[in-house]
């Protein structure tokens, strides 16, 4: 069987990466998750004062940019690589709500993006991969043999994310989380440069309603289709 190259993009928190890495780990695929690589370079801005009094310091990070190297690793018993920003594994660092509220204004910058892009394609070159993020199927992956955009409800996918991060012992209100969705699907879907958008051939999937086992079946069959 051929391997082809899987793009999944969508609004936050529609559980898109929880979707693609089941995808990857059945066919045996590299799983990318392109908003840690955004949060990554958030996280940096941060811990270097990139940030300061809630604004992006655009031309201090646009000169620091080659001084950032992310990279994925695999720890030993872990299915899923993890996100390293200079050597150091970060993983743990970017699901933040402070990484979270500045990190589509990182993503709007055009130095930014161009940087990452290059990167994602170069891990698709040898096809065998499934990518999520905003701009995968429009930009990075325009030839993609397989494209899901994948939507939900605003108040759907702040519970999710709300849960996520209670497990995780983060203080996060619920409101809170709602407003960074919603803040975050604001800047993405108005940016300039690559705005989050249904790519052309994508197919939407709305999965307000749908178990994750039924999301999970729907994709697997529509890449079985193609592969
Ligand atoms: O996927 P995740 O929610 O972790 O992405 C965090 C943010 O990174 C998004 O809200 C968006 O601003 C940015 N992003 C992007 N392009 C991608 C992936 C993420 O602009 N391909």
């Amino acid at each position: 069987s051929k391997k082809i190259t899987i793009a999944i993009d969508g609004y936050s928190s529609t559980g898109k990466s929880t979707v693609a890495k089941q995808l990857a780990q059945k066919l045996n695929y590299i799983y990318v998750d392109t908003g840690a690589m955004y949060r990554a370079v958030t996280l940096y801005a941060l811990q270097h004062g990139f940030i300061a009094e809630g604004k992006v310091v655009r031309d201090k990070l646009i000169t620091a940019l080659s001084n950032i190297q992310l990279d994925f690793q695999h720890e030993e018993d872990k299915p899923v690589a993890q996100i390293y920003l200079n050597g150091r594994n970060v993983e743990g660092l970017i699901r933040s709500l402070e990484v979270s509220g500045f990190v589509s204004e990182v993503a709007a910058i055009s130095e930014v993006r161009k940087k990452l892009v290059e990167q994602q394609q170069k891990m698709g070159n040898g096809k065998g991969i499934v990518m999520d993020g905003r701009d995968i199927g429009t930009v990075v992956f325009p030839d993609a043999e397989l494209k899901i955009f994948m939507t939900a409800s605003a108040e759907e996918r702040a519970t999710r994310r709300f849960k996520e991060l209670q497990e995780k012992g983060d203080s996060a209100t619920y409101e809170e989380v709602l407003h960074n969705v919603q803040h975050r699907d604001h800047i993405d879907t108005t940016r300039k440069d690559s705005p989050l958008r249904k790519a052309e051939g994508a197919i939407e999937i709305d999965n307000s309603a749908l178990t994750l086992s039924g999301q999970f079946n729907t994709i697997y069959q529509l890449a079985m289709d193609r592969i």
